[in-house]
């Protein structure tokens, strides 16, 4: 079948399109009922199917004789560990786990916290929750004690997992102390967490702490039990334009039958197959394909706790796709660029056998020409560069490798994914032509696997995404398509930003800078940077009076992000203005900075209050080497 008789079937008749693929899935109770409305009047998945997405993950392989194939390899050059979990074996650790979780009173529908490193325990709490139908949510371990802390109010879990460190390159990173933090900080109390002991800074344990291995040892394996297709499989946390992150929802049903698709349509993996997603749990690719869409698929994956460089070199990657006999591998550009600054050349991926790669998959953030290019002549196979979001849990446009291979296009996500209808709309709501740029939007209802609410409100979830273009789930993305039909998706149109492959709030680090005594008023702003794709750099009014050096509040400000929420988000520059930019109406023109920044033409809106201070902004762009405009 040809993609476009493919991608036009999932949008004419999208039950039965869909029908089709829940064949793909072992359920317990399989669906008759494919699309239909909840009493909200919402689309639904499969509503009267039953299925558990531990089983369909393990217990389902180990019947199909696949028992004794790796199911996960954990690769670990910061502790110098490898170790091999077959079907069978991540199974039965998955069920003891499942079980202890049960003795401690966790059932369906309670919420488990999970803030964890790059571990296979990681996946086996994951795995484990899904088994007895509890919701994880599991929480970047970059993420400060404050941001652990929003999370556990917004979720109210009944029990936090956690390690006691997490190793980013040679530096050790105690946990606990962060856990600790954060249950202090919360106004939700947790009555356990439960702690596994790493050799590299083992925790002091609390009153109400369990030793990890303790917790599950004397348990008794337990078998998953069914749930509702809609039953919640999990929250993920996710940056918005305000201060507070969005609990993204994904069901049980409709996230494995769109992952099941997703493997064979997209990714063109069989069972068998070694797939290695090189991110991070606490992301969606970590959820989707570290975890669930690779072992649902029954082949092989690769959970890598190390890093693109210095662990211990620009190589890593190609020696574990070497060592692992990797096909398919999906990381974020900005890996890349990291690897290439040091490696410029590709020397070291002369020293490895990647004869077993089929495909490079690339997303989180665009993949520059430069990266790109780069890329393709660095490596034999495709580039494959594909987007998508935490809210859809499964590409929205890529080359459709199993389908029908297409040729990429630098700087292009390819083509609409079957299942999503994307059309490019102007501010009132009309599709523009090819080659216009506008807003990004896909027309409902949403294929399956996307989030159906905003845990615990209802009326966020329609807010953010579905009252701006009517009939249309509204991305945040800008783009257009070009006359061939390929995608290029632009970078977002609201206040979220992506930091080396991390989706960050500028919102939240307003509120944050904000906070500081001798700020007046501010804007944080994403801008372009060669390496990590955009970073943070707030402008800031001082109050009257205010007697702080330019470079001691600098210095603060860092200090508050970096501890109200984490290190990576990569806040480093701060500058101050005599005013912002704004309309008459006030708002302040942040997207006006930031084309500024980046060097790009801009028309000021005919509302703006005082055009002078653009180019007071522009000078002080430059003086301090800020955006690609301080490049040059
Ligand atoms: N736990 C604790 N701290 C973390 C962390 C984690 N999981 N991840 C990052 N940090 C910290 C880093 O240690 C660093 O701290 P420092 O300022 O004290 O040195 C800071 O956050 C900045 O991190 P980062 O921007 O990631 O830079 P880096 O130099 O540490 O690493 C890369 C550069 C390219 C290796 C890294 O950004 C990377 O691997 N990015 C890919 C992200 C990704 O996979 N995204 C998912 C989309 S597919
Ligand atoms: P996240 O929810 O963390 O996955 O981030 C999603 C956002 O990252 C999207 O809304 C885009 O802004 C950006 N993004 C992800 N993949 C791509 C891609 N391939 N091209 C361009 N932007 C991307």
């Amino acid at each position: 079948m040809s993609y476009e008789s493919e991608y036009q079937r999932s949008l004419d008749d999208p039950s039965t399109f869909w029908a089709d693929q829940v064949q793909r899935v072992p359920w317990y109770q399989e669906p008759k009922t494919i699309l239909s409305r909840d009493a909200n009047g919402n689309d639904t998945w499969f509503a009267d199917g039953e299925l558990n997405s531990s089983y369909l993950a393990l217990d389902y392989h180990v019947e199909r004789g696949r028992g004794e194939q790796p199911a996960l390899i954990y690769d670990s050059p910061v502790t110098l560990t490898t170790r091999t979990y077959t079907f069978r074996s991540l199974r039965d650790e998955v069920a003891q786990f499942a079980g202890a979780l049960e003795d401690l009173g966790v059932g369906v529908g309670d919420r488990v916290v999970i803030y964890m490193p790059m571990i296979p325990e990681a996946v086996i709490a994951m795995l484990s929750c899904a088994r007895i139908g509890a919701i994880h949510s599991v929480v970047f371990g970059g993420f400060a004690a404050k941001e652990l802390a929003t999370r556990i109010d917004d979720a109210r879990p009944v029990v936090l997992l956690t390690a006691s460190c997490g190793i980013e390159f040679a530096n050790v990173i105690a946990y606990k102390p962060l856990v600790d933090e954060a249950r202090e900080l919360a106004d939700h109390k947790i009555e356990h967490c439960v702690v596994l002991q790493r050799s590299q800074c083992p925790a002091e344990m609390g009153a109400s702490d369990l030793d990890w291995e303790q917790f599950q040892e004397s348990a008794s394996p337990v078998d998953p039990v069914p749930l509702k297709s809609s039953d919640p499989l999990y929250i993920l946390y996710t940056s918005g334009t305000t201060g507070k992150p969005k609990g993204v929802v994904r069901d049980n049903g409709g996230h494995a039958t769109a992952l099941m698709y997703s493997m064979d349509a997209i990714y063109g993996v069989s069972p068998g197959d070694v797939f290695w997603a090189a991110s991070d749990v606490g992301w969606v690719v970590g959820h989707s394909y570290i975890v669930y869409a690779p072992l649902f698929a029954g082949c092989t994956t690769i959970l890598f706790e190390g890093k693109p460089v210095r662990t211990p070199d620009a190589g890593s990657f190609w020696r574990v796709i070497a060592e692992h006999r990797v096909n398919v591998f999906f990381t974020a550009p900005t890996a890349f660029r990291a690897i290439r600054k040091e490696d410029p050349e590709s020397l070291l991926v002369k020293k490895y056998d990647l004869s077993s790669l089929r495909t490079l998959f690339v997303a989180g953030e665009r993949t520059d020409p430069s990266t790109y290019h780069w890329l393709c002549e660095t490596l034999d196979v495709p580039v494959v560069d594909h987007w998508w979001q935490t809210e859809s849990g499964w590409p929205i446009a890529s080359n459709p490798m199993g389908i029908e291979p297409k040729e990429c296009k630098a700087g292009s996500a390819c083509v609409p994914v079957p299942g999503f209808e994307i059309c490019i709309l102007s501010e009132d709501h009309q599709v523009l032509p090819p080659g216009e740029e506008g807003d990004v939007v896909i027309r409902l209802p949403l294929p399956p696997g996307c989030l159906p609410t905003v845990w615990g409100d209802h009326k966020r979830y329609t807010d953010a995404y579905l009252v701006q273009h009517p009939g249309y789930y509204h991305t945040g993305d800008g783009g257009y398509f070009d006359e061939d039909g390929y995608l290029f998706i632009m970078g977002r149109t609201d206040d979220v930003i992506n930091v080396a492959g991390h989706r960050l709030s500028t919102g939240e680090m307003e509120e944050i800078v904000a906070s500081h005594a001798a700020i007046a008023e501010c804007a944080v702003i994403g801008v372009e940077d060669i390496d990590k794709g955009q970073i943070p750099v707030g402008l800031l009014v001082l109050k009257d009076g205010a007697n702080t050096s330019e470079a001691q509040l600098e210095a603060e400000l860092i200090s508050l992000v970096r501890k109200g929420i984490g290190a990576f988000a990569n806040f480093k520059k701060a500058i101050v203005v005599s005013r912002l930019p704004k309309t008459r109406s006030g708002k302040i023109l942040r997207q006006v900075m930031r084309k500024i920044a980046d060097g790009k033409s801009f028309e000021p809106p005919a509302t703006i209050d005082d055009p002078v201070i653009l180019d007071e902004i522009r000078e002080l762009f430059i003086s301090h080497r800020i955006g690609l405009l301080g490049e040059e």
